[in-house]
């Protein structure tokens, strides 16, 4: 189930999350089906509003990951009709690097008591879990959108439906290199109100 022993994430959930960070480089090993399946159980417990399951989990591995990179290609052309071979392979390079993908799209639905933003919260706190899932178990992960995220080629490419959104492009893998985990600067951003009626 594990990832690689030597970085999985030992102690407590709370010193788990504060020890995450987005992971730079991905060794290039498979990952098993149940390693990928427990990162979306883990994602699927995420609180829902209404238990409406706004997520969808794209998963790209091997050569399936061409499908997106190809249409990262497609998009940049779209974008800068001028640009040259090499850049189009570079953006192409994008989706191979890490062994799995998982693209995470929302599909909000109308509905009375939960706004579409509420929706979109929920598959939010779903990647979060997927990624203290893969922390836990040894695994790195990326949590990349760009312009890619809001291109109509690539969702065609990777077959979502018109008014599906992409939420990430989560890279997923055993990291070879992670950045530096980031200080939790709480500095002006809590306010704690004082009940002055007393
Ligand atoms: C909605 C969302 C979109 C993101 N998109 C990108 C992205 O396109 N490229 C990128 O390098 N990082 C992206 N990130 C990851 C952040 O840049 C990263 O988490 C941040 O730099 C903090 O680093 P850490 O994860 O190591 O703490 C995204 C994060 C979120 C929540």
């Amino acid at each position: 189930m594990t990832g690689s022993s030597d970085n999985a994430a030992t102690g407590s959930v709370f010193e788990v999350i504060v020890s995450r960070s987005s992971t730079k480089k991905f060794a290039d090993t498979p990952l098993g089906r149940n390693q990928i399946e427990a990162l979306l159980t883990a994602a699927v417990r995420a609180p829902d509003h209404g238990l409406l399951a706004p997520w969808r989990f794209t998963i790209l591995e091997g050569n399936s990951r061409r499908i997106l990179g190809d249409a990262m290609s497609a998009a940049l052309l779209e974008k800068m009709p001028d640009a040259d071979a090499e850049a189009r392979q570079r953006e192409a390079s994008k989706a191979f690097r890490s062994p799995v993908l998982i693209v995470v799209s929302a599909l909000p639905q109308s509905h009375p008591k939960v706004p579409a933003v509420e929706q979109l919260v929920a598959v939010g706190a779903a990647i979060q879990n997927l990624w203290i899932a893969a922390h836990s178990m040894g695994l790195g992960a990326a949590w990349k959108t760009g312009s890619h995220a809001y291109s109509s080629t690539v969702k065609r490419a990777l077959s979502l439906m018109e008014d599906e959104q992409i939420l990430g492009f989560v890279h997923v893998g055993v990291p070879l290199s992670k950045a530096v985990v980031r200080p939790a600067d709480l500095s002006g951003k809590v306010r704690w109100l004082q009940d002055l009626r007393q």
